[in-house]
């Protein structure tokens, strides 16, 4: 039995991979910060699947947060095989709209919190030769799209890095970078989906399953999807200045759109 972490479990493509994981058998560590919500998802996984489910309420923006995650990483007597680092936001509206404080809070949950959590996480796995990491980067990685899009290149870079470093170690790392997924994410952020073609939308059990398949193949990374693999392969034939002009208005709007 092995035994796997999701940050941001309790919704969207993070649930999808609690669902996903469970079903395959795997022991989990649920970490989000709504402890009623977390609890509520572990008795069902637990219900329905027969696994165990430990849930970790934590505020991943808040250091205590991440050091309390970090350290259940770190624990040597009951290891954990996969991490995925998945709880992310989004804030309303461009460059100089968004606060200061809610520009650094995403930096140091995608960032930072990432950062350490890997770190944590694949200090244990190399000690046992074997482990995953996935971290839930985005397509906006790959466009200039603000701090969201910068944070998630970082994550890439990042991931893709340590992914070379840890090579021959049996430790993997993936960066995972789906489009538009119909999860809570617009909608905790305010953001109008209106503009958004439905044809873009992606459904978070795919995604899920596409990223775990995609590190079983050894990906460092992973675009789940051939309609945005097709997509970011145009996009490097479209010239910055005017991508950059698509991607700042798509799904970034005050109010609906
Ligand atoms: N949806 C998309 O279109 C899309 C596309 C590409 C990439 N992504 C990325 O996918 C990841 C998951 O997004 P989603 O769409 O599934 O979002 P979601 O449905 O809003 O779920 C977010 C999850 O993260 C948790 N979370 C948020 N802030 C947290 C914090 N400070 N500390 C701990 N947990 C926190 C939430 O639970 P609590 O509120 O209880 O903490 C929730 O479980 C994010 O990294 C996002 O950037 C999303």
């Amino acid at each position: 039995m092995t035994t796997a972490l999701i940050t941001g479990s309790t919704a969207g493509i993070g649930a999808a991979f609690a669902r996903r994981l469970a079903a395959d058998g795997h022991d989990l560590v649920l970490v989000a910060r709504d402890i009623v919500r977390l609890r509520e998802q572990a008795t069902e996984l637990h219900d329905r699947h027969g696994i165990e489910a430990e849930v970790l309420s934590a505020d991943l923006a808040d250091d205590k947060g991440i050091e309390a995650v970090a350290e259940r990483l770190g624990d040597r007597k009951n290891p954990v095989d996969l991490l995925i680092n998945n709880a992310g936001f989004g804030n309303k509206g461009r460059y100089l709209d968004v606060s200061m404080a809610d520009e650094l809070r995403m930096i140091k949950v995608h960032c930072e919190a990432v950062l350490r959590l890997t770190s944590a996480a694949a200090e244990a796995m190399r000690e046992r030769g074997r482990g995953g990491v996935v971290n839930v980067a985005s397509v906006a990685a790959f466009v200039p799209r603000g701090t969201y899009g910068a944070s998630k290149a970082w994550v890439v870079q990042f991931t893709q890095g340590a992914a070379k470093d840890l090579a021959g170690s049996g430790v993997r790392l993936m960066a995972l970078c789906p489009g538009f997924v119909r999860t809570e994410f617009h909608e905790r952020a305010g953001m109008g989906t209106g503009s958004i073609p439905n044809w873009m939308w992606l459904d978070a059990d795919k995604v899920a399953e596409a990223g775990l398949a995609d590190l079983a193949r050894g990906k460092s990374v992973s675009i789940p999807d051939p309609r945005y693999k097709a997509l970011m392969g145009a996009a490097k034939l479209v010239p910055r200045g005017m991508l950059g002009g698509i991607t700042s208005r798509t799904g970034r709007k005050y109010g609906p759109q």
